[in-house]
């Protein structure tokens, strides 16, 4: 018997298995993740560990859990995750690729029609009781069909995204083939899929969105630090870009009195890419697979390769 901390509770019945195998598990009862403090103390006997990308698992964390030998991150990014020193501890750390690609492409593709035909402002119109008649002249938007679409990063999601961005007839750009200040240059829609490393932090700063025509979109449901927050509301303030919409930003969460929410033409959305019922339970089974394989002495089914040269995100 292994004793496991899982971070908060999960959609589906995975964690169930876990009791099943006759592992002591221990779940997070609060909405709110624990503090570093809580999450150490909590942590500080258990075998295994299931966690959110809500959680630091860096250095301090690991000597903290002298037992520690296996980390299953509910995420298939893992930029909360210092891979470097849990394989130096030997331990390995799992991730859940794959499940979640087709529900982040339809939540990018979501905010990407959201923001064009100006959804957000027309409900908010009908609730406020201004819908007084049909008008030529109201909530007109960009067009989708044809239009140009840049796609940083192009791995699982983004060409999940590019497929789906065909049934729009769209000209696809990617930054496997074309250079990003060419595709900033170009894109209508600039879409973004890249793991956060150090290379790509800050990869969206003033300079790259300059680049993009002030007729142009930025959506990003990557990771928040991948923008340049402050350069982002620079932007949407100037009439730089049209417009953007967010799953993930930096602050994550976004206070409710943070500067850029009061910028023009943005949606934010509370990091849903993954967020439907059938993700989420695979998500939940997957971390359970990875935990149940190494505490069982076994190769974790998906273990992040401990020679990844720095932390990926979705991708
Ligand atoms: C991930 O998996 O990395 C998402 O951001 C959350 O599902």
């Amino acid at each position: 018997m292994a004793r496991v901390l899982v971070t908060r509770a999960l959609p589906g019945g995975g964690i169930e298995r876990l009791r099943a195998a006759g592992h002591d598990v221990d779940v997070w009862p609060e909405r709110l993740p624990p503090t570093p403090a809580q999450l150490r103390e909590r942590a500080a006997d258990v075998d295994g560990l299931l966690c959110l990308l809500t959680e630091t698992i860096d250095a301090d964390f690991l000597a903290a859990c002298p037992r520690l030998r296996a980390i299953a991150n509910y995420a298939v990014g893992w930029d909360n995750v210092d891979l470097a020193v849990a394989t130096a501890r030997g331990i390995p750390v799992g991730n859940t690729p794959d499940v979640l690609t087709d529900a982040t492409a339809d939540l990018a593709f979501a905010l990407l029609l959201a923001l064009a035909r100006r959804l957000p402002e027309a409900q908010a119109s009908v609730l406020a009781g201004d819908w007084l008649t049909w008008e030529p002249a109201a909530f007109l938007g960009a067009v989708v069909h044809g239009a140009t679409l840049g796609i940083v990063g192009y791995g699982r999601i983004g060409r999940a995204v590019a497929q789906r961005a065909a049934g729009f007839a769209m000209e696809v750009l990617d930054t496997s083939d074309t250079p990003l200040p060419e595709l900033l240059e170009r894109a209508d829609f600039v879409t973004l899929h890249c793991p956060l490393t150090p290379r790509t932090r800050g990869l969206i700063d003033d300079a790259a969105l300059q680049r993009m025509k002030p007729t142009a979109y930025l959506i990003n449901t990557a990771r928040g630090p991948i923008v340049d927050t402050a350069a982002l509301e620079r932007a949407l303030r100037a009439g730089a870009i049209a417009g953007a919409a967010l799953d993930v930003t930096d602050p994550e969460p976004l206070p409710a009195d943070h500067p850029l929410l009061g910028a023009p033409n943005l949606l934010v959305v509370p990091h849903i890419g993954s967020g439907t019922r059938a993700a989420r339970e695979r998500m939940t089974d997957m971390a359970v697979d990875n935990l149940l394989a190494a505490l069982a002495g076994e190769p974790m089914p998906h273990r992040i390769d401990p020679g990844a040269a720095g932390p990926a995100g979705p991708g």
